[in-house]
């Protein structure tokens, strides 16, 4: 075997017979070339929502690819599929009557809203509104724009000179964006957040800080950007975190659960107002990739929001929290994780010291699940079985042990 993948956040000298080769998925089972099966605790990297190996998804994509694998859908050229799908988005998001932009990944998703936010201000006479705020511990995505939006400074390092005019500001600190906002209320084009942190540590916002955020983007002219790439479909309980913490975007980004990795399929939801803001007769939107509206992608989509929508998914985000909180409490009880923190269907046990080895022994038992920093993430696929969280907590007790 050689060496000739160079894999994402991975370290470049560790050899390529050293990573774990993942053949095959059933539910929420993966299997190694060897054969050996884990419980993905994960969900891939916290997107596959309807479990692997579903048959309902590949044979839609299969269909469709005998149809056309993909055609671009520039002006004059649409297709079906990703006509539906984005039909079936907005109808499920708190924006009926919104549209919605096609792209692969979360950062082309997370791109694509911050220039969409800039050329908003722009088009109504705002120019100068071109300042991003940004919070610690946001994670969004590794194209340049994702990068400048990081919260995780190791993330935003050794690469030059990254986008200007972002602000960041601490995570849970509704004071200090006012402060912010008083100073620069006036050129600031949007604040961008997830509703649940995720891979910087799992924070779900303190009581009344989206509120907070939404009113002083509100009173200042500013857009709000959910970065809904892991809290979107389903997994907070709701089909978006905005609609779980009760705060209405005027621009969302989703990826990941859209398609639950069957395809890469991401997105940007525009409200109505948003999109007010852009149906000029001739104005011409010049962004845009050569898969937005990936005909296969789009046929993922539109058949995994199905199977959430028919298997009562979303809901059962709150079932398997009660399960995992359950464990977690126990394992903090039995004084084997410090704490614990998390909503729905993804949580964050707390070690207070580096997660690297225990994640490695819990490896070795079965059981996939992601230390970051000090803590190990939880995020399971939203049909994960009750034995097969039981067999998470054994795992994580018998290698904290
Ligand atoms: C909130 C959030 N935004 C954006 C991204 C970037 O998505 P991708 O890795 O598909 O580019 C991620 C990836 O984990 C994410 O969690």
């Amino acid at each position: 075997m050689t060496n000739a993948l160079l894999h994402p956040f991975s370290p470049p000298s560790m050899p390529e017979r050293d990573f774990i080769d993942i053949v095959r998925g059933e539910g929420s089972l993966v299997y190694d070339a060897a054969g050996r099966d884990y419980v993905d605790g994960i969900a891939n990297l916290w997107l596959c929502q309807i479990g692997h190996g579903r048959s309902e998804v590949i044979d839609a994509v299969t269909a469709q690819m005998r149809q056309i694998e993909a055609y671009n859908t520039f002006a004059p050229f649409t297709n079906g599929p990703a006509a539906r799908v984005a039909e079936m988005i907005v109808e499920r998001s708190p924006h009926p009557d919104g549209r919605v932009f096609l792209g692969c990944s979360g950062s082309e998703a997370v791109d694509t809203a911050l220039k969409i936010a800039r050329q908003f201000q722009q088009r109504r006479g705002q120019p100068d509104r071109q300042v991003i705020v940004r919070r610690t511990n946001g994670y969004h995505g590794t194209n340049f724009g994702g990068t400048s939006a990081q919260g995780i400074a190791p993330n935003r390092e050794g690469w030059g000179d990254l986008v200007p005019h972002f602000i960041e500001v601490p995570h849970d600190d509704l004071e200090a964006a006012a402060s912010v906002f008083a100073e620069h209320g006036d050129r600031i084009a949007a604040v961008l957040t997830e509703p649940v942190q995720g891979a910087g540590g799992v924070y779900p916002p303190v009581d009344g800080y989206l509120e907070g955020l939404r009113r002083l983007c509100d009173d200042n002219g500013a857009l709000l950007i959910l970065d809904e790439v892991i809290c979107g479909f389903g997994r907070t309980g709701e089909w978006f975190g905005a609609q779980t913490f009760g705060v209405v975007p005027d621009l969302m980004t989703f990826a990941k659960g859209v398609t639950s990795g069957y395809q890469p399929l991401s997105g940007v939801i525009l409200s109505r107002s948003v999109c007010d803001g852009f149906e000029e007769p001739g104005f011409l939107l010049r962004t845009g990739y050569t898969y937005s509206g990936h005909n296969a992608s789009c046929a993922a989509g539109v058949a995994n929001i199905q199977i959430i929508e028919d298997e009562g998914l979303v809901g059962r985000a709150n079932h398997i929290g009660e399960r995992l909180r359950e464990g977690l409490t126990a394992l903090e009880g039995d004084g084997l994780i410090e704490s614990w923190r998390g909503m729905g269907g993804i949580y964050a046990a707390e070690l207070g010291r580096d997660a690297i080895s225990p994640r490695n022994t819990i490896l070795e038992q079965g059981v996939i699940i992601r230390p970051m920093g000090t803590c190990l993430a939880i995020c399971p696929p939203l049909v994960i079985t009750d034995d097969e969280i039981g067999r998470i907590i054994d795992a994580m007790a018998t290698a904290l042990e």
